[in-house]
């Protein structure tokens, strides 16, 4: 997902039946880190009440133009706004949009803003399908207002047809790619990320793990989602994986499981970012029953695992990018070029994991992204989100390259 945090948010919520769905695209945003700023019309007030959304937000909400605290609170709001999403919009909404009407606190901070704004329709498709309300739609598109929804399905009193509310992840996601000025280069792609360390069950109590969290591959995860790319992404933590619409989570533990998954999935990407710290070796011999401190200490052979970034690198598909990783101690540089050159990898993203805030489990990252054509990029200390952003930038300029004729790893 596209990053939010800090970032100015006013939520419009007006008075439909799809009025409590407004409460999860608020709980999204403000996990997401943005700062949300509710106003409810005196309609939405019929169907939810403010208190759920006073907890919520990031302020207390705003029914209207008329406030004590701040005596001009239209242009505050709108002025400030990074973004507004009126969420949901009822037909009226629609038709005083479009004809400039500042009947109302929302409305007044619409036209008060210049702001990127989406507006999510939901009505019954009665009302959705009314020429009035088609064109009021139309109108607002053209002057690049983002018209998210409405979708097909069930509406209320048992109805079914064209009407509902989007869905609050899809909602929350328009909200972050007009934050991101649109920067959808990975639109059309399918990516594939591995995130998170490798388990090797000793007895079905004890494993041989490793310190890595999966932080890195989620945010390159959700990075590659806000940039359109449809995302596949092989976690061993998955309940951290990043929740959007366009990403898809697949479980595994093992490191033969996450082979086995990405043997399955790369051939369909274009990308494949193998973020993931997958275990070198398992034991050979895995006990049915946990191992007693009675019976003395256990002796545990190992064996080698397969090596999926070398697999992936004799596999290739035709224009298909592959990037490795390498958590280093020592020799950072020359350990990461040599990785690069035995697997036939396109890039690896190295890092130094005993320096401060850098590596496993931290928020932050500090890398360094060797290219297959000698090329050397450092990326210094920064959240995991732009250094995601920094070895998908590299990534895409492979591609590019290669299909312009370039040949990197080709
Ligand atoms: C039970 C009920 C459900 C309604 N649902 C919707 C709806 O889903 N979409 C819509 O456009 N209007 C709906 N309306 C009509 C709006 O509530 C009405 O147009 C109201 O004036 C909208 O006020 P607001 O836009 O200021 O919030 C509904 C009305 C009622 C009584």
């Amino acid at each position: 997902m596209g990053d939010l945090t800090g970032r100015r948010i006013v939520l419009g919520v007006t008075g439909g039946i799809a009025a409590y769905k407004a409460v999860e695209v608020c709980r999204h945003l403000v996990d997401a880190g943005a700062h949300v700023a509710p106003i409810l019309t005196k309609g939405a007030l019929r169907f939810v009440g403010s208190a759920t959304f006073d907890a919520l937000a990031s302020e207390r909400v705003q029914t209207s133009l008329w406030n004590e605290e701040h005596p001009i609170p239209h242009t505050r709001l709108g002025q400030g706004a990074d973004a507004i999403v009126v969420c949901p919009a009822t037909a009226r909404l629609l038709a005083d949009y479009r004809s400039g009407r500042s009947g109302d606190l929302l409305t007044a901070t619409l036209l008060a803003t210049r702001a990127p704004v989406i507006v999510c329709p939901a009505m019954h498709t009665e009302m959705w399908e009314q020429p009035a309300v088609q064109e009021n739609v139309q109108v607002l598109a053209a002057r690049g207002v983002e018209i998210v929804g409405p979708d097909e399905g069930r509406l209320a009193g048992g109805d079914v047809g064209a009407g509902r509310l989007a869905e609050p992840m899809v909602i929350v996601e328009a909200v972050e790619r007009a934050l991101s000025g649109g920067g959808r280069d990975l639109e059309g792609r399918t990516v594939l990320v591995t995130a998170g360390g490798t388990r090797e069950p000793i007895c079905p109590v004890r494993y041989i793990g490793n310190r890595s969290s999966g932080k890195q591959g989620h945010a390159l995860a959700a990075e590659a989602a806000a940039r359109g790319a449809k995302v596949l992404c092989v976690s061993t933590a998955p309940g951290h994986a990043p929740d959007a619409s366009t990403i898809e989570v697949i479980a595994v533990e093992t490191a033969a499981e996450m082979a086995a998954a990405v043997g399955h999935l790369a051939p369909g990407a274009d990308y494949v970012f193998m973020a993931a710290a997958v275990a070198d070796f398992r034991p050979v011999e895995v006990s049915d029953e946990k191992i007693k401190k009675a019976d003395g200490l256990p002796e545990i052979r190992l064996e080698p695992t397969a090596d999926i970034l070398a697999e992936l690198g004799r596999t290739r598909t035709s224009g298909q990018v592959i990037v490795g990783f390498a958590a280093e101690t020592t020799d950072l540089r020359q350990n990461a070029a040599a990785k690069l050159a035995a697997k036939g990898a396109d890039l690896i993203v190295a890092n130094d994991v005993t320096a401060p805030d850098t590596g496993f489990d931290h928020d932050t990252n500090a890398v360094v992204l060797l290219d297959a054509d000698g090329g050397e990029a450092e990326v210094p200390l920064a959240g995991k989100r732009q250094v995601a952003r920094a070895v998908l930038d590299a990534a895409v300029d492979i591609r590019r390259r290669r299909m312009a004729g370039g040949g990197v790893g080709s």
